[in-house]
Order: C-alpha cells, then structure tokens, then sequence
C-alpha cells in the first residue's frame, strides 16, 4: 500500500496557544484514514495545513512523496487540485443554483468549456448522490442533508484524487449521518478516492475507516487500524475510546 499524503512534525500556534507540536501520520492511498480527537485539539488546522489554507509554522506535508510547503506556489496550486474537500457547511454558492454549483469545478478548475459534456457530468453526479431532480433549486431551498450531498458532488464533479471532510456527519439526524457515512464509503470504493476524515462520530469511525489517528496535546499519539486502536494500553486514548462507547451505550 502508497503512502500518498504524509504529515511530518507538524507545528502550528496562534499567538501563545501551541496547538501542533509535532503532529506526524502517513495516509495510505485507496482508503479511509480518519484522524480523532477531543474538540479544539487541532484537527481542522491539521487538515487546513494538507489542503493549503493555513501553512505550518514548521513540519513537512509530503504528496506521493513530493514536499507541498515548500514547493513553488505554482506548483502547490498544480498538486492542490488533486485535493477535494468538504467542510462541515458545505459552502455552497448560495447565489447559485445546485447545477450552477456542481458546474463550477468543472468550468472553473478543470476548464471545461463543452455544455453538452457538462450537463452529462453534472446529471451523472446528481443521480450519483440520489437527488436527480434538483438541478433548479437553490441551496436555500434544500435540507442539510442534502446540501452535504450537492457539495459532495460538486467536490467529485472536479475529480480530486483525495477527499477530506471535516466532520461530515456533525448536526445530521442519526439516518441522515448514516447515508452521508455510506456515500463515503462508496466514493471510496467506487471511485478508489482516498478519504481523510475527522469525525466526532467514533462508531462510524470505527466501523467506516481503514486507519485511525488519535490526535492528542498536539501530536498524533498513536495510529493504526480500528482494531489496532481499541487494544490501545494509550491511557488517554482508552479513556477517549470508552467515553465514546458508552455514550453509544446509554443511546442505543
Ligand atoms: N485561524 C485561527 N486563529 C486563531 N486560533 C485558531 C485558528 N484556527 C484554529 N484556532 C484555534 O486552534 C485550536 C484548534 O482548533 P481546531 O478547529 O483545529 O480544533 P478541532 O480539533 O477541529 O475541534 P472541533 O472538534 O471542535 O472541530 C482551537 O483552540 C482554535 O481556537
Ligand atoms: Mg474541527
């Protein structure tokens, strides 16, 4: 198995608050890595610093073994539209139609300019994510749900090689969280994308994801597959693990 993305000693702080220090992890290619951790620990950041947002203040973000940070801004902005992203609003064009929106990539980074091509890969996206008939509407008109849906498709219309969500499933009802998981699934195995994901949902996450990471004071404490992670010795890790499951206990 390639590794494809690998983060090396990541640092980041904000004024005094040090919330990288030294986070380090490979993500394999063809599968679902999902990086976990208590709120504000730093994973969006982390995720902020591979998709090129936010540059670290030190460490090394590696593409298929090429260094991102440093390289030209030319050839960061080249190695970039391999990466696909959804955040946890989706950020819709609100102004836009649904196919407008799916279109953009397209027109924008993958200059296309054949409307008949377009259409076809727009409505194939559509039908792809369920929701054939809603080409017309305006994000405002749809459910959450289903604007997580249209910016998964959107995403996908541009054809990215790895796909990050940042907490797809948070502020969804439990069977929409469960459709959006098997989406994920499923644009992994169908389209054999590399899925990097942070999710509070640990269940899913145990149940969805190849590899884990345990993020923790800043570094990536451990990794490893699901069932390499729940026989954690990891004091913390276990304590997080076990809150986590108890909680599915008290709801199920
Ligand atoms: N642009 C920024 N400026 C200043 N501080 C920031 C910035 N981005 C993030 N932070 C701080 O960095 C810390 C980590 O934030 P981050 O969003 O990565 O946490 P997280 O692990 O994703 O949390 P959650 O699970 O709640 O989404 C937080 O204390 C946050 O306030
Ligand atoms: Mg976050």
């Amino acid at each position: 198995m390639e590794t494809i993305v690998e983060v090396q000693d990541i640092h980041k702080a904000f004024g005094s608050l040090e919330v990288l220090k030294g986070a380090s992890m490979p993500f394999e290619e063809g599968r679902i890595t999902a990086i976990i951790g208590q709120s504000g620990t730093g994973k969006s950041v982390l995720i902020k610093t591979i998709i090129g947002v936010m540059d670290p203040d030190r460490g090394e973000v590696f593409f298929r073994g090429e260094e991102i940070t440093t390289a030209p801004a030319e050839r960061r902005r080249e190695i970039r539209r391999n990466f696909g992203y959804l955040f946890q609003d989706s950020a819709l064009f609100d102004s836009m139609s649904v196919y407008d929106n799916i279109a953009f990539p397209l027109v924008e980074s993958l200059g296309m300019r054949d409307r008949k091509k377009i259409r076809a890969i727009v409505e194939e996206k559509l039908e792809w994510i369920g929701l054939p008939e809603v080409g017309r509407k305006m994000p405002a008109e749809l459910s959450g749900g289903m604007r997580k849906r249209v910016g998964l498709a959107r995403t996908l219309a541009a054809r990215p090689e790895v796909l990050l969500f940042d907490e797809p499933t948070t502020g969804l009802d439990p069977v929409l969280a469960e459709s959006i998981n098997d989406l994920i699934v499923r644009v992994n195995e169908e389209f054999g994308i590399t899925c990097i994901l942070i999710t509070h949902d640990i269940q899913a996450t145990f149940r969805i994801s190849n590899a884990i990471g345990f993020l923790y004071e800043g570094v990536i404490q451990e990794h490893g597959t699901p069932e390499e992670l729940s026989r954690t010795s990891h004091p913390i890790l276990r304590k997080f693990l076990t809150n986590s499951f108890a909680d599915l206990g008290v709801a199920g």
